[in-house]
This record gives C-alpha cells, sequence and structure tokens, in this order.
C-alpha cells in the first residue's frame, strides 16, 4: 500500500519565515514527511496574485526553499519544487476555473478579506480565484491529505466540491482529498500585541520574529515581549495569552513539555522565562541561519534540487492532467 499522498505549499512573500509559519506550518510538514508521500511547493503562482517586484520574487523563492531544506525538508524522502516549474498547476487551475461557479467563488471570505483592504477595484481577479489555484495544486497530486489551518477550511471545502463535481460530470478522475484540519496548532501570537496572530504584515516589527533575524535582534523581542501585569507563570490562553504564547513557543523550539516548563518556571518571574526563551530561540536558529545560507551560496547545488523535485511532481501531476484533458474531451 502506498503512504498517504499529502500536498502543502508556501507563498514566497518574504525574505524570511517567521515563527508562525514555522510552528504552525512547516514543522508539521517535516514530521509528516515520515509516514506520507508529501509534495511541498513553494507556490510562486499564487504569490502574484497581488504586485510582485521580479527580482524580489525570484530571491525569495529561493530563500523560502533554502529555508525549508534547513528546516528539515528532506528531498530524497520528498518533492520539494517550486509552482511555476510544473506547467500543470495552471493548466488544471483553467480547467477547474470553468466548472466554478461565479456565486461560489464569490463567497470566499478570504478573498473578501484581502480585497477590502486593497480596495475592490484593485484586486485583480487572479486573487479571485486563488482558491481555485489551490484547488488545483492539490487535485493534481491525487492528494489524501491536506493539513491546513482553520482559516484554509473553506478553501478545502471548494477542492472537496471540485474534486467531486468533475468526477460526477466526467467520471471518476479525481481524488477527493480528506480535510486535515491541523488542531494542535495554537496560533502563534504577536509578542507586542498577543490579542492578535502573529504575522508578516504586523503592527510593530517587534512583534514579529523571523527565522531568518539576526539572533540578537530576535532576543530582545522576546525579552520586551508584551505580558500582564500578573507575576505566576501559568499556562491560560485565555487570561494570560502573553505568557502563554512565550510557553507555547518556548516548548516547540525547546522540545520541552509546556507542563514541564510550568514546573521548571515555578516561583521565576517573567523576565526569567523571556531571557529563557531568548537564549533558546538564539540555540534553535543560528544553526539554521547557517544551513540556509550555505544553500543560498551554491545556487547550483539549490538548482539540482528543486529540478529534482519538479520532475519528481511532474511525473505525478502530468498524469493527472492528461486524464483530465482525456475526460473533457481534449
Ligand atoms: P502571514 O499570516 O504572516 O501572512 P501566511 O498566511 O503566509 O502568513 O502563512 C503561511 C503558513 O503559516 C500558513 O500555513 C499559516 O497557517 C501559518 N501561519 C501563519 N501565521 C501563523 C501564526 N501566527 N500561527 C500559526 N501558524 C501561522
Ligand atoms: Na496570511
Amino acid at each position: 500500500a502506498r503512504r498517504p499522498r499529502l500536498l502543502s505549499g508556501i507563498q514566497p512573500t518574504a525574505d524570511s519565515f517567521h515563527l508562525g509559519n514555522y510552528l504552525g506550518a512547516v514543522r508539521h510538514w517535516v514530521a509528516m514527511q515520515e509516514d506520507h508521500e508529501a509534495f511541498y511547493c513553494v507556490v510562486d503562482l499564487h504569490a502574484i496574485t497581488v504586485a510582485q517586484d521580479p527580482a524580489v520574487l525570484r530571491e525569495r523563492t529561493r530563500r523560502a526553499a533554502a529555508q525549508l531544506l534547513a528546516l528539515g525538508i528532506d528531498p530524497s524522502r520528498s518533492a520539494l519544487f517550486v509552482q511555476s516549474h510544473v506547467p500543470e498547476h495552471a493548466q488544471l487551475a483553467w480547467v477547474l476555473n470553468c466548472i466554478t461557479g461565479f456565486g461560489e467563488a464569490s463567497r470566499m471570505t478570504q478573498f473578501k478579506d484581502k480585497s477590502l483592504k486593497q480596495g475592490a477595484d484593485r484586486a485583480s481577479v487572479g486573487l479571485f480565484t486563488y482558491p481555485v489555484l489551490q484547488a488545483a495544486d492539490i487535485l493534481l497530486y491525487q492528494t489524501d491529505v491536506v493539513p491546513v489551518g482553520e482559516d484554509q477550511r473553506q478553501h478545502l471545502e471548494l477542492t472537496r466540491d471540485l474534486a467531486g463535481r468533475f468526477n460526477t460530470s466526467f467520471g471518476p478522475t479525481l481524488r477527493v482529498p480528506a480535510p486535515h484540519i491541523v488542531k494542535d496548532t495554537a496560533k502563534i501570537l504577536d509578542l507586542q500585541d498577543p490579542t492578535a496572530k502573529m504575522s508578516k504584515s504586523a503592527q510593530s516589527p517587534a512583534g514579529l520574529v523571523e527565522l531568518m533575524e539576526e539572533p540578537n535582534r530576535a532576543a530582545k523581542k522576546f525579552r520586551s515581549a508584551v505580558t500582564d501585569t500578573g507575576r505566576e507563570i501559568v499556562f491560560d490562553p485565555e487570561h494570560k495569552p502573553g505568557v502563554s504564547n512565550l510557553l507555547t513557543i518556548h516548548a516547540a523550539l525547546s522540545g520541552r513539555s509546556v507542563d514541564d516548563l510550568v514546573a521548571a518556571f515555578d516561583g521565576k518571574g517573567y523576565g526569567d522565562l523571556k531571557k529563557d526563551l531568548a537564549a533558546v530561540f538564539v540555540e534553535f536558529a543560528s544553526p539554521i541561519q547557517e544551513r540556509v545560507r550555505q544553500y543560498l551560496d551554491d545556487p547550483a547545488q539549490l538548482d539540482k534540487i528543486l529540478g529534482e523535485g519538479a520532475v519528481k511532481a511532474r511525473a505525478v501531476a502530468s498524469a493527472t492532467l492528461a486524464a483530465v484533458y482525456d475526460r473533457i474531451g481534449f
């Protein structure tokens, strides 16, 4: 029996992943490649749904791939590739666009949110059909599971609807993926505003910790993280979101359990936790940053890895697209 197939992607829309990206997504990707046949994709087609500078996009795509490798994506186990290197993504997306209802697409709340931010007239049609491209990403690989956060549930439902609709209209062709909502994924919160999730569009740069930022600078952010006025270190996300967020990050980076940390910091103050977490981050990030630099300093090697990843991906993607084209009469 084959291992269950899994697909996930990340946009090359920043110079560095932030801690939310790592702890909420990439960390799970690394773990899941053990018992899944995984396809991990830097989704540059998705990145151009909003305005992009070509040189910046090219650089960020390479940096994203280098970070995935440095964090533990193993290209001998998983297919690691760049979406635009596999033209079948755009080709299947077109077919799926033609079986997606305009009203159905209009109900996607993420488009509503994103287009509101940009002004409705400036939002591209590409941004509007973004969830359809996402469906193509998933269905091309006859994917069994898609690890996504709660915010992607609606897009995954659309993917399942489109696969079912295609199969009903043209005959069984596309595997309908099971939703795999990653529930144990705590949202990583902004260090300066623990009511908001950590995001690349953070209000204050001090609230956002990037994987690639200078370790001492990041350490300073942990030491000045916003907490409440209490003293006791307890895990209580509802009433003490700031402290709980620091415990969550510490546990993930140090490999210790939250309970163990709470016990270890019994009788100590928030300052002790922050200082310790700062040191834990430096120890975690320094070797990863070194490995990212090694990948970026050897462009031929990175090209080779991504080239091999695209070959692996295309072997599956081209078979799916051929079946789809045949079904629809091409
Ligand atoms: P951002 O919110 O900074 O724009 P993205 O939307 O590009 O980040 O997220 C890429 C991946 O990282 C997604 O799988 C998303 O669920 C995850 N992610 C982003 N921010 C966080 C966070 N604060 N906590 C947990 N996971 C996150
Ligand atoms: Na986002």
